[in-house]
């Protein structure tokens, strides 16, 4: 049994500035990743900025990263990177610029190789230093070594091998602030949709059900905050964050499970934004587990029912009105293609229970 997750995290209130010093000492010039708009409106640059520029570090932004960011996007980074003579890289915003911020530090440090070298073998961490600034509540991805890109080329989305860790993951509640109702509905139940899958896991170990449960504790406690019950404080934002590394962690060292299958092609096809396409099959897979780990999830998450667990769900992320039966029956034929993760689950899995999971039965 191993857990191996060695970035350092701070998760406090003004965590950029109370760790100026180690930010600083990473290099002598920084790449800052972020997508378009979000890490100027939530204040998350602003903090960075301010910091370098106090500790006399020149700095760079490359800010074109999209959703779901293409192995082209990260080639164009890195070659911006090497222009600029940057020697580590900040990644703020949700999983898209974290996810592009670890492949850009591999392939800066690797500035004489060329796209490929991300699909090829694990030279074991070989990155730039790292920090990652998480400014949504769903993918984990600050405490990964995960990096998902868009292969255009296959036309598909694909996980590159390498394991690629942040020296430092900076939580602060205040970036979650400004972000649209929607986003964290969607993003915290990506979370939630984390926590459960690595419960209900072949893959769980008594260190992966430890955050489990450490998540599910923090997540419970803000679902009035995410159904816009209770004004969200700084502390609530922050606890969402908590619970989002948790499932972070949690991921990195049991994957996710049949809902993170059956969501990929509703997304790609339908445009369903990823937590809602997970916790659309969330109740359903919950229902499939053994009475223990179902019992398990509802007491954790403050759930009586699986059916309280579903109207929870609709209610904050909105009913998937779109998706219609034609795109579930391949939703199920590309799961039942996805040994990877229908490996995962702790039952057996064939055509008949993708189907129910569905709904198509
Ligand atoms: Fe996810």
């Amino acid at each position: 049994m191993t857990f191996y997750m060695p970035a350092k995290v701070y998760a406090e209130e003004n965590c950029v500035k109370a760790h100026a010093k180690e930010v600083c000492a990473l290099g002598k010039k920084a790449l800052i990743v972020t997508g378009r708009m979000s890490a100027e409106k939530n204040g998350s640059l602003k903090d960075v900025t301010e910091v370098l520029e106090a500790g006399g570090i020149a700095w760079a932004q490359y800010k074109d990263i999209e959703e779901n960011p293409s192995v082209e996007t990260i080639m164009k980074a890195r070659d911006f990177g090497v222009a600029e003579g940057v020697d580590f890289v900040i990644g703020i915003g949700g999983g898209s610029p974290m996810d592009a911020a670890k492949a850009i530090a591999l392939m800066i440090r690797h500035k004489e190789e060329d796209w490929e070298f991300l699909y090829g073998e694990d030279r074991g961490e070989t990155i730039l230093p790292l920090v990652l600034i998480p400014t949504t509540c769903g993918s984990g991805s600050e405490v990964t070594g995960i990096s998902v890109l868009t292969r255009h080329d296959l036309r598909t989305k694909g996980s590159v091998p390498h394991r690629m860790f942040a020296k430092l993951a900076l939580l602060d509640g205040k970036y979650l602030a400004s972000l649209p109702k929607k986003v964290l509905a969607d993003t915290s139940t990506d979370a939630f949709c984390h926590l459960t899958e690595s419960y209900i896991n072949n893959a769980a170990t008594p260190y992966s059900r430890m955050c489990v449960e450490a998540g599910l504790k923090l997540w419970r406690e803000c679902k009035d905050v995410v159904r816009g019950k209770k004004e969200a404080t700084e502390e609530d934002l922050l606890k969402l964050l908590n619970a989002s590394a948790f499932g972070g962690m949690a991921i990195a060292h049991t994957g996710t499970c049949l809902p993170h299958a059956m969501s990929y092609s509703i997304t790609y096809d339908v445009g369903v934004k990823h937590g809602m396409a997970c916790g659309l099959f969330q109740p359903a897979f919950v229902k499939e587990a053994s009475e223990e780990d179902r019992r398990f999830i509802l007491e954790h998450a403050g759930f009586e029912s699986v059916e309280e667990m579903r109207s929870y769900i609709e209610e904050v992320c909105g009913k998937a009105e779109d998706v219609s039966e034609k795109d579930l029956e391949r939703t199920v034929q590309e799961a039942l293609n996805n040994p990877a993760k229908t490996s995962h689950a702790p039952f057996p899995v064939d055509e008949a229970l993708l189907r129910r999971m569905a709904g198509l039965e």
